[in-house]
């Protein structure tokens, strides 16, 4: 064995022997004789967090990543040792840390490996800023698959793959380029069926090496900062991501216009034009509930100001397209145009937000306006600055929510395309460099934007997006995946963005619809709606310069697929809402890949394309052209096909029929999936009935329905409703409970039940006991029934 000393000829340094070891109270302190410290928290039972000092000094303990709401607390603690290591004992999990090299293994209660160091902690002293690259390595497990990791346009699987994060403007990237808009340092590892996760919660640019450079080891390490990671134990991986996502926080309900179908285009202008695009929305009766105003609404792209030759009266187009029921959406950039006329300018120069260099000068780098000053959001007066210049935008013109770009930050003309390393940020009171604050520059933006349009908006909800993120942003802001190009390939892409964001805490994602860059055909642009309806951000966005990307671009008949796409995402609209409900309060991710939805079944360990929206509906894109289906895997379980209402057995790979007008959808057998009827845009309708497709199984199957008034915070104080159904489905008998909590009252009255796939002709159905007359809940011919939305059990005898 190679014991560290020997080690350390390589430029890295190691920790060696434990001479020290104290504890206090959930915290672990294990000294080396070379002055590491390593300080084991114990946050929950499956959740232990890790951080190393060298030369006995910790960092101060400070991170923007991690949710105040983060849950804490263990059942059992227990620390031993014997002659070669302590022995930590949780009720789930035991870690080993060697007293010789500081190494540690993580076994479950029986003895399997989770998780194991190779070289463990190492570090690099860095000459030339000061501090450690500090790096560690654990040993890959047979079989072992890797996934998460943010935006990244690459297999689902990272096994054999080397990523690193340093938020970047990658307009038109490529699959498989590195690094993107993104710095989300979470992964997932699997193996024997156990999942495990690590957050290396540094800001710094960071690396992840998934057994690329050596075959069996998987690495990470940043370029400066303290090694400071979380474990999460699964091993389901949905108790993972959910234990991540809990630490990292998740968002709160959005408003419910924020789901459904919105449409923007660099850049929509003047107000004709505007209300023209809203004005075909509404005479082809597709959908809509968002209108988006890109850069070119401002007065020579100075954030906070109108262009008034374009927009004369904002506030009355707004107020009129609004009667319409559409919001209007526009974009702020973090760049404030140097300009000594233009009062937020002026404003950040008397008081001194904006960053500057080393030894003094501003920060200054060109954007859209030319050269620009950027606002330094890490600083907390910064910020409540930053979100006091929405006051007129949302409260008195009535823009509905906000749109944050570039803010990586995108810096034009120079290779870097970002600030210069040694900007000095204030990080809260931590003052650093830009090599610390660039990848959560974006995120400090955002969060300021957020808390503005929060309290500006009320008593209404805030809507905004970001482009750039860090692990934790999702507490601000939806977000969507940046430049891509209107490409097949991008449309594999987009598919695996999304689903692997949902998997790292980041539900509200979705994609330019049909790309930004270049121009979709009609094909393409059908076959990107149909999967883009099922992303939890659903918005097209082009950069017009190659022609129209509105759903009546192309001919009609794609207007007519898009269409129908579009009103079957608006008749989901309380499914989707309740996927959003389940994120918002127990971080499930909104969109689920299958080597997720079970991981026992290793065929999934591999599959990109398939996915479960929500809970119970399985959806893979056609991302070919011309094609009349494709293959795919379907996962273990009998599913229902959505279009045929065949039922198919899972569990292998399969053709599915897939013409251009349809996507391959499944449903879970035994689900109820509540749906709206379909509406122009959200809230135009009084719901009068819930329609419940009810999917026959025999055994069961548990479904629920979220709703509440669709904006504004009752909810919050109980004005929600929630029903939980439980279905068994027996030969001969469907029995359906419900389970209702909350206070919030629906406007419709009764249930329509669509029963699909009974295998009987039904005999008698009973309602909280009592026989009804058939005739009385208006049976018909296809198996609908109307039922009072109070009832507690529905129960169908079959002939
Ligand atoms: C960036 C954004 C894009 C936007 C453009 C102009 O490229 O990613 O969405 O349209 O800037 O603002």
């Amino acid at each position: 064995m190679i014991t560290n000393t020997e080690l350390e000829y390589k430029g890295n340094l190691y920790p060696n022997q434990i001479v020290d070891y104290k504890r206090d109270s959930d915290k672990l302190y294990f000294t080396t004789e070379n002055g590491v410290i390593l300080e084991v928290t114990v946050l929950q039972d499956s959740v232990l967090r890790f951080r190393y000092a060298t030369e006995y000094v910790f960092e101060p303990d400070f991170s923007y990543a991690i949710s105040e709401t983060a849950s804490k607390g263990y059942n059992r603690l227990e620390v031993t040792e014997n002659k070669t290591e302590y022995l930590l004992e949780t009720s789930v999990l035991q870690l080993l840390i060697d007293k010789k090299t500081l190494r540690t293994q993580i076994s479950d209660l029986e003895g399997n490996i989770i998780n194991e160091d190779e070289l463990g902690f190492h570090w690099e002293e860095n000459y030339e800023y000061g501090g450690n690259t500090v790096k560690m390595s654990k040993i890959t497990q047979t079989a072992e698959s890797f996934y998460g990791m943010g935006d990244k346009a690459t297999h689902s699987n990272l096994k054999g793959k080397r990523v690193n994060n340093w938020c970047t403007d990658q307009y038109a990237y490529g699959k498989d380029q590195e690094p993107l808009y993104k710095a989300i340092p979470f992964y997932t590892g699997l193996h024997k069926g156990k999942s495990y996760g690590i957050f290396f919660d540094n800001t710094f640019r960071t690396y992840f090496d998934f057994a690329h450079e050596r075959r069996n080891i998987t690495s990470f390490w940043a370029d400066g900062g303290e090694m400071n990671y979380y474990f999460f134990y699964g091993p389901q991986m949905s108790e993972v991501v959910r234990s991540y996502t809990n630490l990292t926080g998740t968002p709160e309900m959005p408003p419910q216009w924020a789901l459904g179908y919105h449409q923007s285009k660099w850049s929509y202008f003047p107000e004709s034009r505007v209300k023209e695009i809203a004005d075909n929305f509404r005479k082809l009766k597709i959908p809509c509930d968002a209108i988006y105003l890109d850069i070119d609404y401002m007065d020579g792209f100075r954030c906070f100001t109108w262009d008034k030759t374009r927009f004369p009266d904002p506030k009355r187009m707004i107020g009129e397209l609004n009667e319409d029921g559409f919001k209007t959406v526009v974009m702020i950039d973090p760049g404030i145009k140097v300009d000594k006329d233009y009062w937020v300018y002026q404003e950040a120069m008397e008081k001194d937000y904006f960053c500057k260099r080393g030894d003094g000068p501003y920060m200054q780098g060109k954007v859209w306006p030319g050269a620009c000053k950027f606002p330094d959001y890490t600083n907390p007066e910064v910020r409540a600055w930053w979100a006091e210049l929405y006051k007129e935008f949302m409260a008195e013109i009535g823009v509905h929510a906000v749109w944050n770009d570039m803010n990586e930050p995108a810096v034009m003309e120079v290779p870097t395309k970002t600030a210069p390393l040694d900007t000095r940020h204030n990080y809260d009171g931590h003052p650093c460099t830009h090599r610390k604050a660039h990848n959560i520059y974006g995120m400090q933006m955002v969060r300021a934007t957020y808390e503005g349009v929060k309290k500006y908006v009320f008593p209404k909800r805030p809507f905004v997006i970001t482009r750039a993120a860090f692990a934790g942003t999702q507490r601000y802001s939806s977000t969507w995946t940046g430049d891509n190009v209107a490409t097949w390939e991008h449309l594999w892409i987009a598919n695996v963005q999304a689903q692997r964001m949902c998997l790292s805490g980041y539900s509200f994602v979705g994609s330019d619809i049909g790309g930004f860059a270049e121009q979709p055909n009609g094909e393409l642009f059908a076959r990107w709606i149909q999967l883009g309806v099922f992303h939890p951000f659903c918005r097209v966005h082009s950069s017009g310069d190659h022609g129209d990307q509105e759903p009546w671009s192309f001919d009609n008949e794609v207007t007519d697929i898009v269409r129908k796409f579009i009103e079957l995402r608006y008749q989901l609209l309380p499914y989707l809402y309740t996927m959003f409900y389940r994120y918002t309060e127990y971080g499930t991710p909104m969109l689920q890949s299958l080597f997720y939805y079970d991981q026992e079944d290793t065929q999934t360990h591999f599959r990109t394309d398939e996915f479960i929206f929500g809970k119970q509906i399985l959806v893979c894109p056609v991302q070919e052209p011309n094609a009349k289906g494709r293959r795919m895997y379907v996962p273990r379980g009998k599913w229902y096909n959505y279009w045929t209402e065949e039922t198919i057995e899972g569990g292998k790979e399969r053709w599915v029929t897939a013409d251009i007008d349809k996507i391959p959808l499944f449903i879970k057998e035994g689900a109820i999936i509540p749906k709206y009827p379909v509406q122009q845009y959200v809230g135009e309708l009084e719901i009068k009935e819930l329609i419940l497709d009810v999917y026959f199984k025999i055994g069961a199957e548990n479904s629920m329905v979220y709703e509440d008034a669709q904006d504004g915070y009752d909810y919050k104080k109980g004005q929600f409703s929630l029903r939980k159904f439980k279905l068994v489905g027996k030969e001969n008998e469907l029995i359906i409970q419900q389970f209702k909590d909350g206070s919030y009252t629906t406007s419709y009255k009764s249930f329509k039940f669509k029963l699909h796939g009974l295998p009987f002709t039904i005999a008698t159905i009973e309602v909280d006991n009592e026989e009804v007359p058939l005739k009385q809940i208006k049976l018909n011919g296809n198996n609908s029934i109307e039922i009072d939305k109070n009832f507690t059990e529905l129960h169908i005898t079959g002939k």
